[in-house]
Parts: structure tokens; sequence; C-alpha cells
């Protein structure tokens, strides 16, 4: 049987070019997002094994409904990818509100989905968590503050869920997913920006972690140097940035 899969945010970008990417590997597709009208694009051009469901995860308990209800129009859910995210990089609106926005989706919307699932492949006997985070999560930004703090709260988050998975009956496995810079709405007119992966390419790669089950995942792998040097820094150099 097709593995069902779920992609939260997958109306523009990573979620957008992996539901595409995803689809040719022959997996049920599932496609969230609040643009509807992108939604209806992306079942107009796959035609079949796609399903769509409006969800604004910031909506807490209507995503667990709407979630519910695509799992039903697709027969299950073998794997959730949690991709949905924003940042406030740069733009006007910054400040407590903008703050509280990204902590909003890219935290509060990432557990109640990531908490739901994990209960959900528990009762079900299988399952795969899959959450897209970033290198930015291995260390704090003056530029982008609560972006990059809600990213290392989704890698510590995961790794819990991925230690909880070992002593579970059930057959989970949990990923995080680490991309550098990726092509989308997201980045675009981001200055600064080096080894910029393509969206497609970022994609591929993405999905071969998911196929193989990486417990971590780096996209492009040289980040992996980069994640490597993060990690090495001592703190009191990050304080004087
Ligand atoms: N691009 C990069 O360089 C990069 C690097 C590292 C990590 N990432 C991560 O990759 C993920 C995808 O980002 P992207 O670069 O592809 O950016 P993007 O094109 O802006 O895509 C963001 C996706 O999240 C969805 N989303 C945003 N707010 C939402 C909400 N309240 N409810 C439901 N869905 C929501 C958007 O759908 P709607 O607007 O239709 O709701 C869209 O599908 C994010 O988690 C991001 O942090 C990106």
């Amino acid at each position: 049987m097709k593995k069902r899969i779920v992609i939260v945010g997958a109306t523009s970008g990573i979620g957008r070019a992996l539901a595409i990417e995803l689809h040719k590997r022959g997996y049920v597709v599932g496609a969230t997002g609040r643009r509807v009208e992108r939604l209806q694009e992306l079942e107009h051009q796959l035609e079949s094994r796609i399903h769509t469901q409006f969800m604004d995860v910031v909506e807490l308990d209507d995503t667990i409904n709407q979630l519910h209800q695509l799992k039903e129009n697709m027969g299950g859910m073998d794997i959730i990818v949690l991709n949905a995210g924003v940042s406030n990089y740069q733009k006007e609106s910054v400040g407590r509100e903008a703050d509280l926005h990204v902590v909003d989706v890219n935290i509060r919307g990432f557990a109640n989905l990531t908490s739901y699932s994990f209960n959900l492949f528990e009762e079900q006997g299988h399952g795969h968590i899959v959450g897209i985070s970033s290198v930015a999560g291995l260390f704090g930004w003056g530029l982008n503050i609560p972006y990059n703090a809600s990213k290392s709260f989704v890698n510590t988050y995961l790794q819990g869920y991925r230690q909880k998975a070992n002593h579970s009956d059930a057959d989970i496995s949990v990923s995080t997913i680490l991309p550098g810079f990726v092509e989308s709405e997201m980045t675009e007119n981001k200055k600064g920006m080096f080894w910029v992966q393509k969206t497609d390419k970022a994609a591929t790669q993405i999905a071969d972690a998911i196929e193989q089950t990486k417990n971590e995942a780096y996209i492009t792998k040289r980040w992996r140097f980069v994640g490597w040097l993060a990690k090495l820094i001592p703190n009191w150099v990050w304080n004087r940035m």
C-alpha cells in the first residue's frame, strides 16, 4: 500500500516542492495551508493521490479537527511533515506582536500537531514525525530573535520525542530536518545568504531523509559543518556578536 503523508504548510516553498516530490515517488499526499487557492492549484497539478485541507496552525483546536478530517479523507496517516513556519527577519512588523506570532506558529502550532500525532501513532502502532527545523536553531541571532529561538525549541522538542519513541511499543520514528538557506518566499530579498539551495533540490534531499528515516538531516549536507561549528563556538563569543 502507498504510504500516506501529510505536509503541514504545503502552499509554497519547501512544503509545496516536497508535496510534488513525494507525490512523484508514489505517496498519497495530504497538503495543508491557509492559501486555499494554492491548495486548489496543487490538486489540479497532481490530479490524483492528493488531498487538501485549509489549516491555520495558530487555531489549535480547529487544526486538530482539520487534521482528523484530512486523515479520514486519505484513509489514514503514516507520516506527518511539520513544515509550516514564519520568520520576521527584516520585516517592518517587529516587536512584541511579531515575536508572539512566530511563537504561535513555530512553537505552539508545532507542539500542538507533534503531540497529537505522537499519540495517534502510538494508538495505531506506527508512524513517522518529520519536523522542519533550521540550522538557525543552533544559535541565537539578534536580527531574527524569535525565529532562531523557535527552531531551537523544535530541535530539543523532537529530540525528546525521539527518546520517548524509543520507549514506546509502537514503531515510531522522529526526524529533525535542518535546512541552511533555501530559495522560498521566506528568503526572498534576504541579504547575505550563501550556499542557497534550489527549492526542488532541497525537497529531493528531504524526501530522501524521510525515506531513510534519518534522526537528523542537514539540507544540504555541507550545513552539518556549520552546525558543528556553531556548537563549538563558546557562549562568550555568541554574546559579543
Ligand atoms: N527557506 C529557508 O532558507 C529555510 C531554512 C531553514 C528552515 N526553513 C523552514 O522551512 C519551512 C518552510 O519555509 P519556506 O522557506 O518554504 O517558506 P514559505 O515559502 O514562506 O512557506 C511557509 C509555509 O508555512 C505555511 N504557514 C505559515 N503560517 C501558517 C499558519 N499560521 N498556518 C498554517 N500554515 C502556515 C505557509 O502556508 P500559508 O501561508 O498558505 O498558510 C507556507 O506553506 C519553515 O518551517 C522554515 O522555517 C526554511
